[in-house]
């Protein structure tokens, strides 16, 4: 695999959590690997006062507990620490920008990176418009043959809704080209997020079953098994429909929905993606009402402990309305998916983590072998497990050997742990990788994100409006309110439970 050019990655918001448990680890875990080009610096950047060497103690802490490889190497940590650098800014004012350009001049000199540079913008959301807008004022965004790359990764929330969402679109586009800009979504570098598309597209046998005439329905669940853990005020503003199902799961369902692109390449991927987005039939007052179910966790013992409600979380509205946990149905509406539902549902406080994508399909339309008791001839099952315990299952009715036709249900199960010698790198290494690489496939384009605010704005209006708009409790540790069964209309079909289903597929079963 080629390596990228020399650059610097700029991170600013370089104090905080993300730098020191996600960015900085992943960037050690690509220098172990030999992955980083042979000239390499990062600057960390924030208005905390830290000097280098300040800085350089707390990102190898961060290492230490939180990089991959981090436990193996220590010289090779204190090696990758003497490219990383620290400069104090107050990101609002324009002014202090020219000491940031100083400052990589003189790396950029020292190292030999020949400008080009990646920021990333780890800040609070309302630092998207002001960093591009005062590296722009100092001309830190332009690019070119002899000054080099320039390019700016976004890290979600990317807007609050529609409006605010294409107004930052507006707003970056006044600074950075398209193709410099790289929204993050951190499900997108997930391993086995990227293996849908190899599922699907590079297995003849899959393709031809995947579309309405084989598929009953689908199901993606990403579940959590924490409360807000200290976030309560971000998330108090933020609820699961923004947190999750906008970006996260609407990505995920994307790539389970869309046509083979006619190539792997970053405009390919995403012009089909955003096919998908377009497609979704639009909820409104009247179908909302019965296609999405809100909840809020209330306390419970959860394990032998006890467990805070919602309400009672730190930095969170005692009266608030806004939703830890989401279910919801939607269709889409072309000619490969009409008439399929898709159930998305997520939330904190739920039995046990895990994200997975359910492919239920059809039952054979005639049932031969109804006498089995054990044998459940709803239609097979494919589980695509996103986390933990990371792998494909398909579910399938055999004989049992012996007189009779008796059939019971059998799994045939893929652990990518089964792998000698894998190394699933995280998501945060493979984004990071792309955008030094210039690659955007696995980065979400201004119009996708767009068109999932649209698909979503109608409910957050619909919340807004309505004093009835109900929002349900439920008990942490539990899966949920359980009118959110009634989403499913078809007698005898439920949620898959990812921990009390049939044997062989309940490893990560934490009740
Ligand atoms: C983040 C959300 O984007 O994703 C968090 O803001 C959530 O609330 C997290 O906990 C889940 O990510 P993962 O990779 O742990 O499934």
């Amino acid at each position: 695999m080629s390596k990228a050019d020399n650059h610097i990655v700029v991170i600013f918001g370089a104090s905080g959590d993300l730098t020191y448990r996600k960015l900085v680890p992943a960037l050690f875990d690509l220098f172990a690997q030999d992955l980083l080009p042979d000239r390499s610096a990062i600057l960390g950047v924030s208005r905390t006062q830290f000097s280098n060497d300040e800085f350089r103690k707390k990102m190898k802490k961060g290492i230490a507990t939180f990089a991959n490889f981090g436990k193996k190497s220590n010289d090779k940590i204190d090696e990758f620490l003497t490219s990383i650098f620290y400069q104090t800014l107050n990101t609002f004012d324009p002014e202090e920008y020219g000491a940031l350009k100083d400052r990589l001049e003189v790396i950029d000199k020292k190292i030999g990176i020949n400008g080009n540079y990646l920021y990333y913008l780890s800040t609070p959301p309302n630092l998207y418009k002001i960093i591009p807008e005062n590296l722009a004022y100092h001309k830190l965004n332009k690019q070119g043959k002899t000054i080099g790359w320039k390019r700016i990764i976004i890290e979600k929330p990317f807007g609050y809704d529609l409006q605010t969402g294409k107004a930052l679109n507006k707003d970056l586009l006044k600074f950075f080209k398209e193709d410099q800009l790289y929204r993050i979504d951190h499900y997108l570098g997930k391993e086995t997020v990227q293996n849908l598309l190899v599922t699907r597209f590079a297995n003849g046998f899959f393709e031809p079953l995947w579309n309405r005439n084989f598929i009953h329905h689908i199901e993606i669940t990403t579940s959590e098994n924490i409360g807000v853990e200290g976030r309560g005020g971000y998330y108090d503003g933020s609820g699961a429909l923004r947190d999750m199902i906008q970006n996260h799961l609407l990505q995920v369902a994307a790539l389970v929905a869309m046509e083979p692109p006619t190539t792997i390449d970053a405009n390919s991927i995403r012009n089909e993606t955003l096919k998908v987005f377009q497609s979704l039939r639009p909820l409104n007052l009247h179908n909302l009402k019965h296609h999405v179910i809100r909840g809020q966790y209330t306390s419970a013992k959860v394990k032998g402990k006890h467990q805070v409600g919602y309400l009672e979380e730190k930095g969170v509205d005692p009266n608030s309305q806004t939703e830890t946990y989401l279910a919801m149905k939607y269709f889409i509406d072309n000619w490969r998916w009409g008439g399929v539902p898709f159930y998305l549902r997520t939330g904190k406080c739920l039995p046990t983590r895990v994200s997975e994508v359910v492919i239920h399909f059809k039952p054979t339309p005639h049932a031969l072998f109804v006498d089995n008791k054990d044998f459940c001839n709803d239609g097979n099952l494919l589980v695509i497990r996103i986390q933990p315990d990371e792998g494909i299952l398909l579910k399938f009715g055999m004989k049992v050997p012996g007189t009779g036709f008796e059939v019971k249900n059998v799994n045939m199960d893929f652990h990518y742990s089964d792998l000698k010698q894998t190394y699933v790198p995280s998501a945060y290494e493979r984004l990071l990788l792309d955008a030094m690489l210039g690659d955007a496939t696995l980065y979400a384009r201004g119009d996708a994100v767009e068109a999932a605010w649209e698909f979503v704005q109608p409910i957050l209006d619909y919340w807004k409006s309505d004093p009835d708009a109900h929002i349900y409790e439920y008990p942490a540790g539990s899966w949920g309110p359980e009118v959110a069964d009634q989403l499913i209309t078809e007698p005898e079909i439920t949620w898959r439970d990812p921990c009390r289903n049939l044997a062989g597929d309940g490893e990560y079963c934490e009740l």
